[in-house]
């Protein structure tokens, strides 16, 4: 037994920890008062000098935006230094090309990737303020739906910590992914105007603007050697302005670049109108023109063929291929046999889903057109430049534009995407002579009433590296969708299952945890997550269990704290905290985590002595504005909540809360206070997930199908430290083969029954009881996701939870042992990887050049 005093100075210590981490080696030695000095001082200047106030009238943002000045001072020295390196060593460079970066807040991720949280902490303090306050005024740059655009940010730290010579390139929005509020019960959408503000992280480029075109059309002509020509003629025309993000690796000098694009009208193009003294039509046609960089689309896995939206895609990947060659050409030599022959050793180009696929047809059209290279130079190029990975095998969200529509905005890619397509379908004819079927499966246009051009085909034949993003996603690539693909060009086929940065979601969001775990095995895991596999040997020690569960207790409270402030309901922090948070979407089934809440509150109705565990079922997400069931789906979790928790029989056996406005910072919220961590997609249907291994890198255990990182997870984990439950991909194919049956579940379960037929039936809404029967109806007449199928074994899997969860020892030492495995999951991992089988891109240490 260890003294009392002891333990409580041991939990004592826990409470205080703010902060982990010790001083990073990369700087000079100065104190850390001289740095805390040196911190208010700067503060102090920015205050003044760039914000214009003093003690009267600094409000809490003002304080907030001298921090992040201040910091963003720190960085700049190091980006300078940085960006030299890499010409004066003319690296191979990365440029990740994504139309969403989920970045969420950049204050807490800087101070610890350079190492001053500490100092800044004390800084904020000595002048008067709580640092949990002054990061509560940042913004999320939530500039992103999900887990594509969250990749890209994680991708963005561990391509910076790896010190890969790389750039981040997208559209800088001028309002992210809405901001929900719920209402009655509904989801409400709000704009998300991030930027009003400002936004102290970027810096405006203004030198560097380039110009996109559209529409217009395409003439021919022979030149003086006789060789035909294309010029792409009476375009309209918008600029491209540069804003630059430095993005920071850990503690190491590093600082690379996210370059986002903001749509400018053109001054020419103003001018036609001012010239014929159409004021009005000028200045509308300017904010016409500027609407391109507006506002993301809000859909996450799903394509809604727009033509803003392929005029965004046109728009961020044309801006970002001219500002990669025009870097390209500083770089090279007289000497080169032509000038774009170094090309793919000095460029790599990766399309983050087929959205940037454009820029295939890009390359191809400025290599032709304006650089005159013949066909065959300029396609081998381009194919040796980009790598493509697909994030989803959903048919709905496969990009397919009308063909109509594609050479309407852009005619020259399409003659080139047909010239592409023709020769390629020459190659398929050969190798498989009148094999009409095939010809028309791999063919970039899908032939039909309307011809459409698809993308993913197109990202293919003109990458020479196409992956998935978890094993399963990458083997049902190779077996289904991409099949024809894979048996002519396996070598282009391969898996990178997808990673999350702990530097942000475990060392900033838990700083708890984090520093109990650096406390027993030091901090080689911020930069190597497998040494977490030290801690395997703590799993029996009964003191670091005690402190562990200390931690995710102290967590837990932080969080009913939050959830009793803004929903005002009481949850209790010894209960389960069962997290079921990501985008409403029916194929992520939280629905079967509705009907599973349903038949306990009716398991504990029937029996309120039941042995049932306490459980608090936190559910948050966004769905698309337009996507009617899942915004349904949220009102009914909503009208359950209202009627649990108000349910006197109940008492605090059950709890339910819907969270609004998930978002980046909210996730970090919530993650490190959660017990269990709902994956439960139908096998086959999430392509990775990382909301997975964020959950499991904090201490949840995991209860979840055979889909995506899952399966990956219990390999890792062990299947004695994950609850794995339902039909496996193989079997939900075969289910759908026989002929699917959702009835037949109905008929045969009585508690799957008694839960449906309530919320038909309007137990949960008295008022409007007709309101949720759509949902039952198409849960019983299609069930496309076969949510019933998995029922049964969903509940039975979630009693074996309950009844782990009542030993505290066992489940403690299970959430312990998914940490300590959970080294593959780091993004670090994905992101070398990438470099090394992809993108053939190395690191390069950044030393700097005065020797200081
Ligand atoms: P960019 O990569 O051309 O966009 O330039 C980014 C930064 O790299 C510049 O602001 C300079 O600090 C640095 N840089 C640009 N050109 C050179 C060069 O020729 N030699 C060394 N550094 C350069």
């Amino acid at each position: 037994m260890k003294p009392k005093q002891k333990g409580n100075g041991r939990k004592a210590a826990l409470k205080e920890r703010t902060t982990v981490g010790q001083r990073p080696a990369f700087r000079p030695a100065v104190s850390q008062d001289k740095e805390v000095a040196q911190l208010k001082d700067s503060f102090a200047n920015h205050l003044k000098y760039s914000l214009a106030k003093d003690e009267y009238s600094a409000t809490r943002l003002d304080c907030y935006t001298s921090v992040a000045l201040t910091i963003r001072d720190r960085l700049i020295r190091q980006w300078i230094e940085t960006q030299q390196a890499y010409y004066k060593k003319d690296v191979k460079r990365v440029y990740y090309l994504s139309l969403e970066f989920l970045i969420g807040r950049t204050l807490g991720n800087s101070l610890i990737n350079l190492g001053l949280l500490d100092s800044t902490h004390r800084a904020v303090h000595d002048l008067g303020y709580r640092m949990e306050d002054i990061r509560e005024m940042e913004f999320d740059a939530g500039l992103g739906n999900g887990g594509l655009g969250r990749l890209a940010a994680c991708f963005m730290d561990s391509l910076a910590t790896l010190q890969i010579p790389a750039y981040g390139y997208g559209i800088r929005y001028e309002y992210g992914i809405f901001f929900q509020k719920i209402i009655d019960g509904y989801q409400v959408e709000t704009a998300d105007n991030w930027l009003r503000y400002g936004n102290p992280w970027e810096i405006e480029r203004p030198e560097f603007l380039y110009i996109v075109r559209f529409y217009g059309r395409v003439e021919q002509h022979h030149d003086e050697h006789g060789s035909l020509r294309h010029q792409w003629v009476d375009t309209r025309d918008v600029a491209a302005v540069a804003f630059d993000t430095p993005i920071p690796g850990f503690r190491n000098n590093t600082v690379n670049t996210m370059r986002l694009w903001s749509a400018k009208s053109t001054r020419e193009f103003d001018l036609e109108y001012f010239n014929h003294g159409d004021y009005e039509r000028a200045v509308s046609d300017k904010a016409q023109t500027e609407t391109i960089s507006k506002v993301l689309y809000p859909n996450d896995n799903v394509f809604e063929g727009k033509e803003l939206r392929l005029k965004q895609e046109y728009f961020f990947v044309s801006a970002t291929i001219q500002d990669i060659i025009r870097r390209y050409k500083k770089t090279q030599t007289a000497s080169s046999p032509h000038p774009f022959a170094a090309f793919p050793d000095k460029v790599a180009i990766h399309l983050n889903d087929t959205h940037p696929a454009i820029g295939i047809s890009e390359l191809m059209r400025i290599f032709l057109d304006i650089e005159g290279i013949g066909w065959d130079d300029a396609w081998d190029l381009t194919v040796r430049t980009f790598g493509y990975t697909n994030h989803t095998i959903l048919p709905e969200a496969l990009e397919k534009w009308p063909v109509t529509l594609f050479e309407r905005v852009l005619p020259r890619h399409m003659q080139i995407i047909f010239e592409i397509n023709r020769r390629f379908l020459d190659q398929i004819n050969v190798r498989f002579p009148n094999d009409v079927d095939r010809l028309r499966r791999m063919s970039v246009i899908e032939e039909g009433y309307e011809k459409r051009v698809r993308m993913a085909n197109l990202s293919i034949i003109g990458s020479h590296s196409v992956n998935g993003v978890s094993a399963l996603h990458s083997d049902i690539l190779k077996a289904g969708l991409f099949r024809d693909f894979y048996e002519i060009w396996p070598e282009r086929f391969s898996n990178k299952t997808n990673g999350i940065t702990q530097r942000r979601w475990l060392m900033l969001c838990n700083p708890g945890l984090a520093g109990l775990i650096t406390d027993r095995i030091g901090e080689a895991w911020t930069t190597d997550l497998y040494a977490l596999r030290k801690l395997r040997q703590y799993a029996k020690d009964p003191v670091f269990r005690d402190d562990w569960r200390e931690v995710k207790h102290r967590n837990k409270r932080r969080l009913a704290g939050y959830i009793a402030e803004k929903i005002r309901v009481r949850v209790d922090p010894d209960s389960l905290f069962d997290c079921h948070v990501k985008r409403m979407h029916e194929y992520k089934r939280q629905l079967l985590n509705v009907l599973h809440v349903v038949s306990l509150y009716n398991r504990i109705k029937a029996d309120p002595s039941a042995d049932v565990v306490p459980r608090t079922v936190i559910f948050a997400g966004k769905a698309a504005p337009g996507y009617h069931t899942a915004k349904l789906i949220i009102k009914l979790i909503n009208s359950i909540a209202d009627v649990v928790n108000s349910d006197p029989y109940i008492k605090d056996l059950l709890k339910v809360v819907f969270i609004s406005n998930y978002s980046v910072s909210m996730a970090a919220k919530i993650i490190p206070a959660a017990d269990l961590s709902e994956q439960i997609s139908t096998a086959g249907t999430e392509a990775s997930g990382t909301g997975n291994m964020k959950f499991a890198l904090n201490g949840a255990l995991t209860v979840g199908t055979l889909d995506g990182a899952n399966i990956e997870i219990m390999d890792e984990v062990g299947e004695e430290n994950i609850f794995i439950f339902g039909h496996t991909a193989a079997e939900i194919e075969s289910l759908r083969q026989q002929g699917y049956d959702p009835g037949k579940y109905y008929g045969e379960n009585p508690d799957l029954r008694l839960a449906l037929d309530m919320i038909a039936g309007g137990y949960f809404c008295r008022t409007h009881p007709e309101l949720f029967r759509p949902v039952v109806d198409s849960l019983l007449r299609h069930d496309p996701y076969m949510v019933l199928a998995d029922f049964a074994p969903y509940v039975a899997c979630q009693e074996k939870v309950g009844v782990t969860y009542k030993d505290k020892d066992l489940w403690t030492r299970k959430s312990i042992l998914n940490v300590a495995n959970m080294g593959f999951f780091s993004a670090d991992r994905t992101v070398k990887e990438y470099a090394d089988g992809i993108w053939g891109v190395k690191s390069l240490p950044i030393t700097f050049s005065d020797g200081k």
